[in-house]
Order: C-alpha cells, then structure tokens, then sequence
C-alpha cells in the first residue's frame, strides 16, 4: 500500500452552470505522507473547499487522479466511496455539527454504532476519547450546555474515534474566539504528534502557521508549497 494518505495528480475540476463553466482547480498535484499536518491556505474563491471535497471524497474530478489511503477513487462506486469516507477520514466542521439533544458522548459514539460496534464499546471508547480532550466531566452535556471551543473538542472526538487514516478539518477555528481557536489548534498539534494526519483548510494564516506545512492556492492552482521550499525543490 502507497504510505501517501492523499494523492492528486494533475486534478481539474470544472463546474458547469448552464452556459458557464468555471474552473475551480485547474491542475493541482499534491502528495500528503501519512504523519503529515497540513494546512492548505487561500482567499475566497481559491478553490479550497472544492479540494477538500476531493479530498473527503465527496466530490469527483473533472479529470486527473485522487487517490485516497491507496485507492483511486474513480474506480469506486458510490458506496465503495461512502464506505472508505467512514473508515479512512474524520472530519471537523467549521460549524463544529453535533447533533442536538445528544449527549457528547453520544455523539462521539455515533460514528463507530455506524461502523457496527456494540453500543456498550462504541460509549466505553468514546468517553474515553472525550476525556483524553479535556472533556472527561462533560460527557453527559449536550451542545446547548457546552461553549464552542468545547463543542469544537467533541467535534475533534468524533472525528478521531474511529482512528481514520486522515483527520480533514475545514476551517475549524472559524467561529471560535482567539483563545477557544489557540486550544482547538494546540488539539490538532498535540494528535499530530502521535502520528495523526491532518490537513485543514484556511484563510486563518495564524492558523496555518501552527501546521508543519503550508500550501498555498490561488485561482486553482498551487502556487506555493512550504514542504517543497524546505526541500529545496523550488
Ligand atoms: N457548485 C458550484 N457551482 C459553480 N461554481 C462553483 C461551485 N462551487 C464552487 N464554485 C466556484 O469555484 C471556485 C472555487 O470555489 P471554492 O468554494 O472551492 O472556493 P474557496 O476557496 O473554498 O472559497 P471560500 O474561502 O470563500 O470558502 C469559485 O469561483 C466558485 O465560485
Ligand atoms: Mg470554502
């Protein structure tokens, strides 16, 4: 298996509105190894969210490869694509989407019922997940109950429970204040460096500054990549 997590190569992607197309990556390579903290930055309109749903295979190229854990997804039907989503990426949301009137742990329970676990593991591994996030007394809250940088922690739970291969974040400081953001982010740090990979996506260059490497786009195309820079590559 490729020890590449992600794997783009030369990836379009056009949308086609009536008449109009617009094209919203225009040839965009980039390999993310697994370990990696990622944070891909660019202004409105860049292309961002449109490679992160390639990334999160939600979306598929117009043309070009994206390989994802090893497997090119254009070879996978759509439940094969819904099946690798849920085993192989945990993703966190810039409007953090927990379910209401859930409990935190619940909520971090939910993704590994899905996955078949029995409800008594699935509660046992996500309080255990919780608490390691600092939340360990807040496990019966709900989100009514809970401030957004706590709720953004349950979000990262549920996102890390299932042990996916990728943890793809898309703005996830975006509705916190500073200091709720700094923690959210020192959370991301710490995972990463128990072997997690993360790529997140900003406009936030503080933010992308607490990754190890940042890439920049601009009109679809990458127009800078920092790992390369240390590399020498450029
Ligand atoms: N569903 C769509 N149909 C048509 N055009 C789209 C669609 N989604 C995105 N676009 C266009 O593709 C380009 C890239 O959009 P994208 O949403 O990826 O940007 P972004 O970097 O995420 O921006 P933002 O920071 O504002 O979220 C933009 O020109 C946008 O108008
Ligand atoms: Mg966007």
């Amino acid at each position: 298996m490729s020890d590449y997590v992600v794997d783009l190569s030369d990836v379009r992607r056009e949308y086609q509105t009536g008449e109009v197309s617009t094209v919203a990556l225009a040839g965009v390579s980039l390999k993310v190894a697994r370990g990696e903290f990622v944070a891909i930055v660019g202004p409105s309109g860049s292309g961002k969210s449109t490679l992160m749903n390639l990334i999160g295979c939600l979306d598929r190229p117009t043309s070009g490869t994206v390989k994802v854990s090893g497997k090119d997804i254009s070879t996978l039907d759509d439940n094969e694509l819904t099946a690798l989503r849920s085993r192989a990426i945990g993703f966190v949301f810039q409007q953090f989407q927990l379910l209401p009137l859930t409990s935190a742990v619940e909520n971090v329970a939910a993704p590994l019922l899905y996955q078949g676990l029995r409800p008594k593991e699935a509660t046992k591994r996500a309080g255990a997940m919780l608490t390691r996030l600092g939340l360990g007394e807040r496990l019966d809250f709900d989100r009514g109950r809970l401030s957004g940088g706590q709720q953004q922690r349950v979000a990262i739970s549920r996102a890390l429970v299932t042990n996916p291969d990728l943890v793809l974040a898309d703005e996830p400081t975006g509705a916190l204040d500073t200091s709720s953001g700094a923690q959210v982010m020192d959370v991301f740090k710490e995972m990463n460096a128990e072997g997690r990979t993360i790529v997140l996506i900003t406009h936030d260059l503080e933010v992308a500054a607490a990754a190890k490497r940042r890439i920049y786009i601009r009109d679809g195309l990458i127009e800078r990549d920092d790992a390369d820079t240390k590399a020498g590559a450029r």
